[in-house]
């Protein structure tokens, strides 16, 4: 019985992924670069079972249904189609569990996928290097391929790798979080609607001088270099979302106040930047001498729940595992 745990955290991406040149192959519409956040995990258990008719999948201790049972059981037929040996082409059962900080909303397919992964990957007795574990990755979900490196992490197009180790910068990330809800559309659906916003193609031809700004910025532990490509890069694609078709908007007023507040504390000279995924909590970085001050003073902003704070984190990495 072939049996593998393996924990993964998830990124913040810096340049974003949005938009796909290939649905199927998760490939990018243009090059990203993340961190991973040491203080957010999923721990997944991956076990093939001798004549087990079909997979059985819990996430967060219930039983997964619909799209997320679709996309691990599509996850774990990749790596049947890898396995070597007969146990890894047996249905298998999964438990997932986001050890992130009570009802944040912040469940994250990079972490699920890259521990995912690694799991069944090793409970298939298989054991690809990085680069092979991270290409896996993507084809699950495509952020998840740069939660597989650790530290500070640059995705362009099939290639992975870190630029950066998580001991180079204790960069924070401080995480606002205005809901605990679930988004209404995931990534999934939202990246296809990149192409019809008429921003797109001006947001990923404006992509590379961004890159390039975070790159020089993390190279000299400089978040005044950096931090402006950031916001720019993180409105652009919520810019790209407002304007597609149907239009996304995943800002709440909290959403908005967090933004205004970090611009004037930041011309008050408390060094912080902010960025977003898709949905409306607010990722301010800092480094780590400010990071009490922000975390404190977002506590303050009304609309604001809670702030999770995390520093890098490392890559995605086996607990436990068994071949009998
Ligand atoms: C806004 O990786 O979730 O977080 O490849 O379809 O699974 P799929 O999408 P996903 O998209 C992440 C989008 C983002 C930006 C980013 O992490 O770069």
């Amino acid at each position: 019985m072939g049996k593998a745990t393996a924990v993964a955290n998830p990124n913040i991406a810096f340049v974003k992924y949005w938009g796909k040149t290939d649905d199927a192959l998760n490939l990018p519409a243009n090059p990203s670069l993340s961190m991973n956040l040491a203080a957010l995990t999923t721990v997944t258990t991956v076990e093939f079972r001798p004549g087990q008719a079909f997979d059985v999948v819990a996430i967060d201790g219930h039983p997964a249904v619909e799209q997320a049972l679709d996309r691990v059981v599509a996850h774990l037929d990749r790596v049947r189609a890898l396995a070597e040996t007969p146990l890894g082409r047996e249905r298998a059962r999964v438990d997932s569990r986001n050890d992130f900080p009570a009802a944040t909303g912040l469940a994250s397919s990079s972490s699920a996928f890259a521990a995912l992964t690694l799991a069944a990957t090793q409970a298939a007795g298989l054991s690809l290097d990085e680069a092979g574990l991270s290409r896996l990755a993507r084809l699950g979900s495509g952020s998840a391929c740069r939660s597989v490196p650790a530290g500070f992490v640059l995705w362009e197009m099939e290639e992975v790798h870190q630029v950066a180790p998580a001991e180079h910068w204790d960069l924070r990330d401080a995480i606002a979080i205005v809901t605990e809800q679930a988004k209404a559309v995931g990534s999934q659906d939202g990246h296809a609607l990149a192409p019809t916003s008429p921003l797109h193609a001006a947001r990923v031809a404006a992509v590379p001088g961004w890159l390039a700004a975070v790159r020089d910025g993390l190279a000299r532990r400089d978040l005044a270099t950096m931090g402006p490509a950031i916001e720019a890069d993180a409105l652009a694609m919520h810019g790209v979302m407002m304007t597609s078709h149907p239009s996304l908007l995943y800002w709440l007023p909290a959403t908005v106040a967090v933004l205004q507040a970090v611009r004037a504390w930041r011309a008050e000279g408390l060094e912080v930047y902010f960025t977003i995924d898709a949905g409306p909590n607010v990722h301010c970085l800092c480094g780590a001498a400010a990071a009490a001050e922000v975390e404190k003073r977002l506590k303050a902003v009304p609309g604001v729940h809670q702030v999770v704070m995390s520093g890098p984190g490392a890559g995605v990495r086996l607990v436990d595992w068994h071949l009998f």
